[in-house]
């Protein structure tokens, strides 16, 4: 993964965030990232701080970035409709993104702006230590899992990301703008869904 002076800067920076007001601060401030520049707007988070679960998208897409909040497209009202199946909505679950900026056209992140942008995502579970992680596609799921491992030998199976000194539980799943092209494979993504809540209730 590509590592350097801006992935430096970036963990200084996080590291000194005590609190998510603080984080977004110093994100929005943040000059170490070429996507700031084409993106509208910073995509910090959506949802419940105090949740139980949080939920871990790859990038803002073009809805995304122009309202500044993760998951409010199609892929957005999709993942709704997945909450509301097992009794969840944005009161109950906080979600971001492994990328706060569009990248431009949606094009597939660089190993570069992920590695820079990783310090902030590490420490925003860290401040939110929510119980457990759910990573939405196999962009999420290698970045938090650092592993080449695609998406469909990972799904469903729960995994554990550390962040600073904690450890969560994550369970990796399809994101649901493949299930928006491929709705044939929802089945696979309501075993993950049923795993999530026995593991809510459990
Ligand atoms: N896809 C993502 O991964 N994140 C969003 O916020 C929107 C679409």
């Amino acid at each position: 993964m590509a590592e350097g002076q801006p992935a430096e800067t970036a963990r200084a920076v996080a590291a000194r965030c005590t609190t998510l007001a603080e984080l977004k601060d110093a994100l929005a401030g943040f000059e170490g990232c070429p996507l700031r520049y084409t993106a509208k707007n910073l995509v910090f988070a959506d949802g419940n701080p105090e949740a139980r679960l949080m939920l871990i998208g790859e990038a803002p897409g073009r809805d995304e970035d122009l309202q500044g909040l993760p998951f409010v497209g199609r892929a957005g009202q999709l993942l709704d409709r997945m909450l509301a199946a097992i009794g969840l909505d944005r009161t109950s679950v906080y979600i971001i993104n492994t990328l706060p900026w569009r990248p431009p056209g949606n094009r597939t992140p660089t190993p570069a702006e992920h590695a820079v942008c990783m310090p902030f995502l590490k420490r925003h579970d860290e401040l939110v230590h929510p119980e457990m992680l759910v990573l939405l596609g196999g962009v999420s799921a290698k970045q938090m899992l650092r592993t080449d491992t695609g998406i469909m030998r990972l799904r469903g199976k729960w995994a554990s990301v550390r962040a600073g000194d904690k450890e969560f539980p994550a369970l990796p799943t399809l994101h649901p703008a493949y299930l928006l092209r491929q709705p044939a494979q929802k089945r696979l993504a309501w075993r993950d869904l049923l795993s999530l809540k026995a593991k809510l209730e459990g």
